[in-house]
C-alpha cells in the first residue's frame, strides 16, 4: 500500500470509530424556527425536491465528499452511490488525487453505473488543482462525469499533518483559471474550518459561485489528524482541534458575500437541515453520519439514515408552515445571541489605534 492509500485508510478507520468530532457547536442551535400549529397543509402537499446542477433531487440534502484511491474506498463510493441513487440524494466524491498520481485506482470513484441519474461532486484540493493544472482537473471531472467540481480547501489540516503541505500560494489563481475552464460549476468548499468575510472577499476574484461552507461543529480534521503520526502532529492536532468558524456563521457569511451557498459540517438531522437551509443554505451535506451508517449496516444502513433525514425535513417543513424546503429562507425563526454576534462580523481590535 503507498503511503496515500494507508493515510487514507487511517482516515476511514478513525472517522468510524473514534472521538473526531468538534467539541464545540455549529451554533445552528441558535437558529429557533417557530412552530406553526394551524399549518393549513397536508404532509403529502410538502414537495422536498429541488433541482441543482441540472438534476431533480428528492431533498436537498448530500452526502459529502469522503473517498476515493483504494479498494475499500472504492466499495464505500459504490455503496454510497446505490444509497444516494436509490434515495434521490446527492453524492460527493473523496479528494482525487490518487486518481491522478496512479490511474490504476481511477476504479475506485467510478460510479456512475450505480447512480446515472443522481448529482455527482468530483473533489480535488485546491493545492493540487494549483500543481497539476487545469488541463488535467478537467480530465479529472471528466473521467467521473461530475456535475459540479468541489476544490476543498483543508489549510488547517495540512499544517497538522507531519507530511502535509506548507505552502498555500497560488491557489486563488488556480481556482480563477479552472472557474473559467470547467465545462460544469466550481464549488470552493471547506472541510470544517468555514469560510470568514475576508476569504470570501478574496474568492470574489477568481469567479468561483458556489461555497460549501463547512464549518466547525462536525468533524475535526485537525482532531482526526491528533490520533495518528508523531507526537508533534498529535501536538499540534490538539492545538487547532477547535479551530474553525461555527457551520451556521459560515453559511451567513458565505449568503452575505452574495454567493450561492451550500452547507455541511456536524449537520447531524433534519433539523441541522431545515435551520441550515433557513439560513439561506440551498442544501445541506452530511459526511461522517453517513460513514457511520454504511459502517454499521451497508447500504441499507446509509439508505435508512438518508430517508430518515427526508422524512424529517418534511415534516420540518409543514411544522415551520411552508410547502417545500426553499421557503424555510423566509420561514418566521429568532436568533440566539451567540449566532447574532458572529453574523455582525468580524470585531475590529485596530479601532482607534494611535488615537
Ligand atoms: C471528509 N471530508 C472531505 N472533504 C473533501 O472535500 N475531500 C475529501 O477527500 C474529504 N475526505 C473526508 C473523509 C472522511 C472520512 C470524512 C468524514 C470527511 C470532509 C467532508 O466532506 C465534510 O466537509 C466534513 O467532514 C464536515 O462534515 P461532517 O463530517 O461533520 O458531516
Amino acid at each position: 500500500m503507498t503511503e496515500m492509500a494507508s493515510r487514507k485508510q487511517a482516515h476511514l478507520d478513525l472517522c468510524a470509530e473514534e472521538d473526531v468530532e468538534y467539541r464545540g457547536s455549529t451554533l445552528l442551535e441558535e437558529v429557533h424556527l417557530l412552530h406553526h400549529a394551524l399549518p393549513e397543509r397536508s404532509l403529502a402537499q410538502v414537495d422536498t425536491a429541488v433541482d441543482l446542477f441540472g438534476r431533480r433531487w428528492s431533498a436537498p440534502i448530500y452526502i459529502a465528499g469522503m473517498t476515493g484511491g483504494t479498494e475499500r474506498a472504492g466499495e464505500i463510493n459504490r455503496a454510497l452511490a446505490a444509497a444516494a441513487q436509490k434515495t434521490g440524494l446527492a453524492l460527493g466524491l473523496g479528494s482525487q488525487r490518487p486518481m491522478w498520481t496512479d490511474p490504476e485506482v481511477a476504479a475506485s470513484y467510478r460510479v456512475r453505473d450505480v447512480a446515472p441519474d443522481v448529482v455527482l461532486f468530483g473533489n480535488l484540493g485546491a493545492v493540487q488543482v494549483r500543481d497539476v493544472g487545469t488541463d488535467a482537473v478537467v480530465e479529472l471531472a471528466e473521467a467521473v462525469r461530475a456535475d459540479a467540481f468541489c476544490v476543498h480547501l483543508n489549510v488547517a489540516q495540512e499544517l497538522v499533518q507531519d507530511e502535509g503541505d506548507r505552502d498555500f500560494r497560488g491557489c486563488l489563481n488556480a481556482l480563477a483559471e479552472l472557474v473559467d475552464r470547467l465545462a460544469v460549476p466550481v464549488i470552493a468548499k471547506e472541510t470544517g474550518c468555514g469560510f470568514s468575510p475576508p476569504t470570501l472577499a478574496a474568492l470574489q476574484e477568481t469567479g468561483v459561485a458556489w461555497i460549501d461552507a463547512s464549518g466547525s461543529g462536525g468533524t475535526s480534521w485537525p482532531g482526526v489528524e491528533a490520533l495518528r503520526g508523531s507526537s508533534r502532529q498529535a501536538a499540534m492536532g490538539g492545538v487547532l482541534r477547535e479551530w474553525g468558524i461555527p457551520t451556521a456563521a459560515s453559511v451567513l457569511y458565505a449568503r452575505q458575500a452574495g454567493y450561492r451557498t451550500l452547507a455541511s459540517g456536524g449537520i447531524r438531522n433534519a433539523h441541522d437541515v431545515a435551520r441550515a437551509l433557513a439560513l439561506g443554505a440551498e442544501a445541506a451535506g452530511l459526511a461522517l453520519p453517513f460513514l457511520r451508517a454504511y459502517t454499521r449496516n451497508g447500504v441499507a444502513g446509509v439508505m435508512s439514515a438518508a430517508e430518515e433525514l427526508i422524512e424529517g425535513l418534511r415534516s420540518l417543513c409543514l411544522l415551520s408552515g411552508v410547502a417545500r424546503p426553499a421557503d424555510l429562507v423566509r420561514a418566521p425563526r429568532v436568533i440566539g445571541p451567540v449566532l447574532e454576534r458572529w453574523a455582525a462580523g468580524p470585531v475590529d481590535a485596530s479601532a482607534g489605534e494611535g488615537a
